[in-house]
């Protein structure tokens, strides 16, 4: 099955309006240099979501929050739902990254919750699993993550409105990546358990990874068989480094 790769630009919570939207131009730019065999997604902070997204209407380049609330609206101080990303023009959204379920104890009951709301309100959701280096260490990578996608997956999600991003957490911000065959061999499994929800639609699920993905190893990572993309933090920063990573998708 033929996937489009899909090159996610995460940044966090970097980026003032001026910064954020000479990025997107850069990318812009890029973009309108011709047909390209992938597809872009930023996913800016909430303050400028809707300009990224206004500034991109005109292009291809694709526009996500970083995460959305699990209820439609509410008494929910500081959170934004689903909807009201969908209402500014986004068309995706990452739930359950390993730094929400760190940060703000997101467990993966609440990111099916999160996700099955995007799915509600329109949105593409790219859900985040990944072990931690003790997991790894002690022999659960696969178990924990395997496990973590099944109670993650909310029921209705299909190809079209899910996206799966592989992240182990050891390997985020700190230079340290998994080994091909590691990668290749967590996809593996990862698509294989895909199929006791999705059926043989699993075959058509796009699994990124994401964990210093850089120009000088996006190549060697994108091409394994089940790798259908990338989920960039620190390099999506820097247009020309996010475009090298998209450039190796094909
Ligand atoms: O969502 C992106 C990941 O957490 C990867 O971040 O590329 O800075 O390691 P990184």
């Amino acid at each position: 099955t033929a996937r489009r790769p899909l090159i996610a630009g995460n940044w966090k919570m970097n980026g003032l309006r001026a910064d954020g939207l000479k990025l997107v131009e850069g990318l812009i730019a890029h973009l309108r240099e011709g047909d390209q065999p992938f597809d872009m997604l930023v996913c800016p902070p909430m303050t400028l979501v809707a300009d990224v997204a206004a500034a991109s209407t005109a292009s291809t380049l694709l526009v996500g929050g970083q995460d959305c609330h699990q209820n439609e609206k509410g008494a929910h101080t500081g959170d934004t739902s689903a909807w009201m990303l969908k209402d500014v023009g986004a068309t995706h959204v990452i739930v359950g990254h390993s730094e929400r379920r760190a940060d703000h104890a997101e467990s993966s009951e609440v990111v099916k919750a999160k996700a099955g709301a995007a799915h509600a309100a329109g949105l593409t959701a790219i859900i985040c699993i990944g072990e931690t280096e003790d997991e790894r260490d002690r022999g659960e990578a696969l178990a924990v993550v395997s496990g973590q996608l099944l109670d993650s997956l909310p029921d209705g999600a299909t190809p079209d409105n899910t996206v799966i991003a592989y992240e182990p957490v050891w390997a985020i911000g700190t230079g340290k990546t998994a080994t091909p065959d590691d990668v290749a061999e967590m996809h593996g499994e990862i698509r294989k358990k895909a199929h006791e929800k999705l059926g043989s639609e699993a075959n058509r699920l796009r699994i990124l990874y994401g964990g210093s993905v850089k120009p000088a190893n996006a190549e060697e990572l994108l091409a394994l068989t089940d790798v259908d993309g990338a989920l960039v933090g620190g390099a999506s920063l820097k247009v020309e480094d996010f475009w090298a990573i998209a450039k190796a998708a094909g």
